[in-house]
């Protein structure tokens, strides 16, 4: 049972009403979502627009590069705050923060954060390492750091995502992107780079797993699988940020195809449980994300192409052996995290937004739409070849001429335990938490 009433007056506020239902959790009285927050002001200059029966507020602002949000099981609000460490945030009765807390100070923390479904594990992850922690939800406090992966790449693309199904405390999945734009070895999965791995916690060997060589596999030739998603079955998808400059070379030409090529990719990754050696097709094949910037051939959109085609290796190669994504978006818009809403009718989309396109693109949140299959699967509701599968809920204005220092940089999305609201994390220009709602 949820509702919202918008009370118009001299202090507008948004009203709602419902009940945390999280799984063991006492039931807590609503809190309500705010329409401003004492003595957080924005201190960007860029103007944000929410779609039609949507709203934002500003929760939080000045934190240190926010890369990933989480409720713990007492309704505080974790930041994985890259180059400072974990904090913790209390959210008081008027829906604001009245107490910010460090948790885990480590500057080389920068991206993942992740917590047991039971709430009292936390993980965190730097380059070359991550870390489990005992977390006490009551004072916000993690004791008994313990390695649990070590001798991950301490080069290339920096997130180690880390993600535990909600429906099974013993694995531990964690992305580990490319050295580069396109890195060659990395086609080879042993390589251990732009690929994303599973780790079963109740087996991790005293000083932790080796990440190139224990685990399994959950997909490899994915160049940056930085978000990893939760469907309602468990299974997982990927969203990916895929390369940059890319020319396409045939018949002794080369053609510039990186406006809108290639697509950045949701992939189907499936289930963590088992073990997944699909090639997802990086370094070697592409998704097309326009058709009309490769010329030289009538692609669809989500089909596999190749850079530099030749006599063994050619697009229909790929056709045949990489996985393509199962739905596209925008090329260099930067996908960073996913969250479903309750009924996994939508999935939501951080898109961090880019540094190599002109005009510019993302710095926004998406909405892609889900359905359920008769066989309980869940999936995209537009195909493969729809390049616009999905719709924008909140973004910056003049995204063309957007820029890293100039406009929102969404990256964490998490949901508020009673699932009323999205808070939102930008690691830039300034490091803010937006909270975003519906009205309607
Ligand atoms: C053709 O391309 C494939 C994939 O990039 C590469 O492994 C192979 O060496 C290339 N072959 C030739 C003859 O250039
Ligand atoms: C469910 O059906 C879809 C569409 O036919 C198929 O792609 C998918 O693999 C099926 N899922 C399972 C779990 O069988």
């Amino acid at each position: 049972m949820y509702w919202c009433a918008i009370i118009l007056a001299a202090a507008p506020a948004v009203f709602c009403s419902g009940f945390a239902k999280g799984a063991g959790q006492p039931l807590q009285a609503a809190v309500p979502i705010p329409s401003s927050c004492p003595g957080v002001t924005a201190t960007s200059s860029y103007s944000l627009t929410a779609a039609e029966g949507w709203r934002y507020t500003l929760l939080a602002t000045g934190l240190s590069k926010p890369r990933t949000v989480l409720f713990d099981t007492e309704g505080h609000l974790l930041v994985l705050e890259a180059g400072k460490g974990l904090t913790a945030h209390t959210i008081g009765a008027d829906g604001c923060i009245t107490a910010s807390k460090t948790v885990i100070e480590n500057v080389q923390l920068n991206h993942g954060l992740a917590l047991s479904p039971d709430g009292k594990t936390a993980y965190v992850s730097a380059m070359p390492t991550a870390w489990s922690y005992s977390y006490d939800a009551t004072t916000m406090t993690a004791t008994g750091q313990t390695v649990v992966v070590r001798g991950m790449n301490p080069r290339g693309h920096k997130a180690r995502t880390l993600a535990v199904p909600p429906n099974n405390p013993n694995l531990l999945i964690v992305s580990l992107g490319s050295e580069g734009n396109i890195d060659g070895p990395a086609i080879m999965k042993e390589t251990s780079r732009a690929i994303v791995k599973v780790f079963d916690l109740s087996k991790t060997p005293s000083g932790g797993y080796t990440y190139n060589t224990q685990g399994w596999y959950l997909g490899y030739g994915l160049r940056n699988e930085v978000g990893i998603i939760f469907d309602g079955n468990n299974m997982v998808w990927g969203v990916e940020n895929s390369g940059d400059q890319l020319t396409r070379n045939t018949g002794g030409t080369s053609v510039d195809v990186h406006i809108d090529n290639p697509a950045e990719e949701l992939n189907y990754l499936g289930d963590p449980a088992k073990s997944n050696e699909q090639w997802y097709g990086y370094p070697t094949c592409w998704t097309v994300g326009n058709p009309s910037g490769i010329p030289d051939k009538s692609f669809k959109v989500g089909d596999q192409f190749m850079i530099s085609p030749n006599s063994t290796f050619n697009d229909a190669a790929c056709a045949e052996r990489s996985i393509p994504p199962r739905l596209t978006m925008q090329a260099h818009s930067a996908p960073i995290d996913g969250k479903f809403n309750e009924d996994f009718t939508n999935l939501y989309v951080s898109l961090h937004g880019s540094w190599n396109r002109q005009p510019a693109a993302g710095y926004k949140i998406i909405q892609i739409p889900f359905r359920k299959l008769d066989n309980s699967s869940y999936e995209p509701v537009a195909s493969a070849d729809n390049p616009k599968g999905y719709s924008d809920i909140l973004w910056t204005q003049n995204e063309g001429s957007c820029s890293s220092s100039t406009c929102l940089r969404p990256t964490g999305i998490t949901w508020h335990p009673d699932h009323s609201r999205m808070y939102v994390a930008s690691d830039g220009p300034v490091g803010e938490i937006y909270i975003l709602y519906k009205t309607s």
